[in-house]
């Protein structure tokens, strides 16, 4: 999390940095400042507009600079904890993205030498580490490898010095940092869509590396401190800016995306003759899958209840055994792992940092590693031996919408993939691909009656508490349609396995306790059925999503959400927009920040 972003170059540079940080605000909103040669820095509570025009910014000149959007780990969002932060004596100043684990013994022991320090920041022990390193060392760049030898932690690092006016000195470890390099002019940011807009041609650090920007080039060195002559490669240009484009909020345009996506998705992906998906990116490992015994799905929230889905769609039509584990999980478990057992990483930003854990740890064990990954070159996508990206486009609203479809969709290919190496005939394969390709359409009918999905969430905005139980293919999506509402409303909703509602959770249900159940037609349809009756029975409320045509789900239930009929497996590309339209209308009706729900951020660095 937090987005850093620096320039060095002929340009001023407070607007490239403050476009910079905008840019990566999906980062962390909860504070951000900018320091740039020649000025005083600049900070402010809360979004990046709340800098500019701030102390005396619009007439600064100088041509270098870092700035820095923040999520909050370590100090309350404040002024006193906004980056950039300094040293005792204010002559130098840093940006960090990570957390600085040992930063409590670090800070006792600073103090105890003499430092003062002037914010309850991780990050603030960086700058008194570089502040004492400096007096031992000839140059900026060598001084912050130096102090970097005492830290514990994850970071991205820019640091600038008031002396060396055009320098630039970076640093990584667990936390992206990208450099952008121009004619005359040279960038660094967190993520590269920051930098796309005047350069194409990066150069991606890798974990221990450091570098030294200024306006005439760069020099990058290894975690031994010894010159390194990586090339800079050309990123795709497709990451360029985003607009709302006449919605009112990013999640309702990414939702009303999702035929979009499925085409981006699918695209030279489908073989119907064949009965099958062709997936480049995992081409190159194609006799390790087919030697495969079993499939561990890794993942953080929706990504995670993707992998879910994608179990159950393995599982049945490939006979691949499927585990699904939480990232944060796997990572610290002493799982058993077989070296016929392949990990997969499901992760939209392809950063997240407990899914990026997993990969490195298979990799240890000597696994085959396949990512899921919706940005191109981010980190878990170059840790990955192979892998398929989403091509959903850049998503910025923090509720994953478009990308959980996506993933959906992924996870049909793979199933179609991994089930024609193994037991699925050309004729189940062309069935799949068939009922896939008539999707989009039925997506715009759901679009069509999204005006009904909002009048039954204003119906119900005063209510604080929800359950959503489904069974199955849609047993995961329970977890993730209360996922929705609670991470963009604040409504208090948790997700069940309809047969559990029996095991304790039916104890909750009253008239002001609405269950929300996804009870498409298939298979356990009428197990689902008894449930709701189960529910209306002790006068609990009940919102169905259920299949066109069903008179039964209307008679029983007390609101009713109809999607348009497809097989089992896919139904979940289907039944959670309206989901996601539903959490959507509730936070609207409440008048929250739809896009920056409170205490989040897209991309989960941290552990
Ligand atoms: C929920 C949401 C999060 C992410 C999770 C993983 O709407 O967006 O739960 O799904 O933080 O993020 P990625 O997919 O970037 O690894």
């Amino acid at each position: 999390m937090c987005g850093i972003f620096g320039y060095t170059g002929k340009k001023k540079a407070v607007p490239i940095l403050l476009q910079g940080i905008k840019t990566l605000e999906y980062r962390g909103y909860d504070s951000a400042g900018i320091f740039v040669s020649g000025c005083a820095p600049v900070r402010a509570v809360g979004e990046v507009k709340n800098v500019e025009g701030a102390g005396g910014l619009t007439k600064c000149v100088g041509k270098a600079g870092i700035a820095h959007t923040r999520w909050a780990t370590h100090g309350v969002p404040s002024l006193r904890n906004t980056h950039p932060h300094t040293d005792c004596e204010e002559s130098l100043y840093i940006v960090h993205n990570g957390i600085v684990e040992n930063y409590k013994e670090l800070r006792e022991r600073l103090e105890n030498s003499g430092h003062s320090f002037k914010s309850d920041t991780d990050t603030e022990v960086l700058a008194h580490l570089v502040e004492d390193a400096f007096q031992k060392e000839t140059n900026l760049h060598r001084a912050l490898v130096r102090a970097l030898k005492d830290v514990r932690g994850t970071y991205g690092i820019a640091l600038m010095h008031k002396d060396f006016a055009r320098e630039i000195v970076v640093a990584r470890m667990g936390s992206p940092i990208v450099l952008g390099i121009g004619k005359g002019e040279q960038f660094v940011a967190s993520d590269p869509s920051a930098i796309i807009r005047h350069t194409d041609t990066m150069l991606y650090l890798e974990d221990g590396e450091t570098a030294v920007l200024s306006p005439g080039g760069y020099k990058i060195f290894s975690s031994g401190n010894k010159t390194l002559n990586r090339k800079p490669e050309k990123v795709d240009s497709d990451i360029g800016e985003i607009q709302k484009e006449g919605f009112e909020h990013f999640m309702l345009k990414e939702i009303m995306e999702a035929k979009d996506v499925f085409d981006a998705t699918t695209r030279g992906r489908l073989d119907l003759k064949e009965g099958v998906a062709h997936l480049g990116g995992i081409k190159d490992v194609e006799e390790k899958l087919q030697n495969m015994k079993r499939l561990v799905i890794v993942g953080c929230g929706s990504a995670y209840y993707a992998g879910m889905v994608g179990k159950y769609m393995i599982e049945e039509h490939a006979g691949v055994p499927v585990d699904v584990e939480i990232a944060s999980e796997y990572r610290y478990r002493a799982a058993p792992d077989q070296k016929d057992t392949v990990v997969l990483a499901i992760s939209q930003s392809g950063e997240t940092a407990d899914t990026l854990a997993c990969i490195k740890e298979a990799k240890r064990k000597g696994l085959l590693t396949l990512g899921i990954v919706n940005v191109v070159g981010s980190t878990i996508a170059r840790e990955s031996a192979a892998g398929v990206y989403n091509h959903a486009g850049p998503e910025v609203s923090v509720a994953s919408t478009k990308a959980f479809i996506s993933q959906l969709i992924v996870l049909v290919l793979l199933t179609l993939y991994l089930g024609r190496q193994r037991r699925m005939g050309i004729g189940e394969g062309r069935a799949i691909i068939d009922e896939l390709m008539k999707l989009p359409s039925k997506i715009q009918r759901i679009f069509d009656g999204r005006d009904a999905i909002e009048l039954v969430a204003n119906k119900y905005v005063l209510n604080r508490d929800f359950l959503y139980v489904g069974r199955k293919y849609n047993f995961a999506l329970a977890y993730e349609g209360a996922l929705k509402l609670k991470e963009v409303s604040y409504i208090h909703a948790e997700g069940y396995g309809a047969g559990e509602m029996k095991h304790g959770p039916l104890a909750m249900i009253d008239k002001d306790f609405p269950t929300f159940a996804i009870s498409p037609k298939d298979s356990v349809y009428e197990k689902n059925i008894s449930n709701i009756e189960e529910i209306r029975a002790r006068s609990g409320k009940v919102i169905a999503l259920g299949t066109e045509g069903d008179m039964l789900l209307a008679s029983l239930a007390t609101d009713v959400i109809y999607v348009p009929k497809t097989i089992e497996m896919l139904s979940p590309i289907l039944n959670v927009i309206p989901l996601q339209l539903f959490g959507y209308y509730m936070s609207v009706a409440r008048g929250l920040n739809v896009d920056r729900p409170r205490n989040l951020a897209k991309a989960v660095t941290v552990e």
